[in-house]
């Protein structure tokens, strides 16, 4: 059904402005907007419109259009950034329990880790807490972690490494006194992560869209709750790049909702949203 600006807004926003945003967002960012986000896209960019001091929608989409400075905070307004410390926690299990005793036992003391859509840092932060809490002496190990995003605003706010006291309340016992400082003065309710675990992550603006500038081959990717803004077509073709990506016996830890299709024969699953690179697999 298609609807009719709403006369109350303070800009109008048509149909066909909200089919512009579509269009470019789809293709920079790959992210597919739903047709009942029309509010949500309006709510998100309405804010640049008054920041930017613009008349109106056409002027804003024509900026976006011919890119002209503000494509980046067009995307950073578009991206849904929503994350938590230790979310989906099994997948942490998993790597204590499973992929840290194998890699010692292999001796290679070597990890190379990508979280790709790592939004505020949560993700690759609680990745290098677990490693330096898994009972494993791993302060000789060659371990890093590679921490990417499409949005630089998250991305410098993840480098920063600055949270609210409110959201660190769901990390293991222990945890926050010995990786976070606590903030005093006017930094009091919040905290900042620790030299320990800053010095494991590097952050980089990386477009899963575009070239991806990576060596590889990684032990694990965390690619979670990001292919789900995909078709189902560009998520067939992030898998493959990914699969390229990881060591023969690698893995890929996705998100909740996003269960890879049976047949596809790049991975094989061994957990809850946990995939292991199948090189068997019929390619
Ligand atoms: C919902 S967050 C997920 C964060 C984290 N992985 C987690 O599960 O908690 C999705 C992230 O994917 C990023 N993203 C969306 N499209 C992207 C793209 N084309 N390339 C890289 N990152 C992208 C967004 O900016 C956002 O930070």
């Amino acid at each position: 059904m298609h609807s009719n600006p709403i006369q109350q807004r303070e800009f109008c926003f048509t149909d066909a402005h909200f089919k512009r945003v579509k269009t470019v967002l789809y293709a920079h960012a790959g992210i597919l907007l739903a047709d009942n986000k029309q509010d949500m896209a309006y709510n998100r960019l309405v804010r640049r419109i008054r920041e930017l001091n613009l008349q109106n929608f056409d002027q804003y989409l024509e900026d976006i259009e011919s890119d002209i400075g503000e494509f980046s905070q067009f995307i950073n307004a578009m991206t849904t950034n929503l994350t938590a410390f230790f979310r989906e926690s099994h997948h942490f299990d998993f790597i204590s329990k499973t992929i840290i005793p194998q890699v010692a036992l292999s001796g290679k003391r070597r990890l190379r880790i990508w979280s790709a859509g790592c939004s505020l840092g949560e993700e690759p932060y609680s990745l290098a807490m677990t490693l330096l809490s898994s009972g494993q002496d791993i302060s000789n190990w060659d371990v890093r972690i590679l921490a990417t995003d499409i949005d630089s605003d998250v991305l410098n706010k993840a480098r920063l490494g600055v949270y609210p006291q409110d959201r660190v309340g769901v990390l293991p016992k222990g945890y926050l006194p010995k990786f976070f400082l606590k903030g005093k003065g006017c930094s009091a309710g919040n905290v900042q992560v620790g030299a320990e675990l800053m010095e494991m992550i590097t952050f980089k603006y990386l477009n899963l869209m575009e070239q991806w500038p990576l060596k590889g081959p990684f032990d694990f990717i965390f690619c979670r709750n990001v292919m789900i803004y995909f078709d189902k077509n560009t998520q067939r073709k992030l898998l493959e790049r990914m699969a390229a990506l990881l060591k023969p016996d690698g893995y890929l830890f996705v998100g909740h909702s996003e269960a890879l299709a049976r047949h596809d024969s790049h991975f094989k699953l061994i957990g809850k949203t946990i995939y292991q690179k199948d090189s068997q697999g019929g390619r």
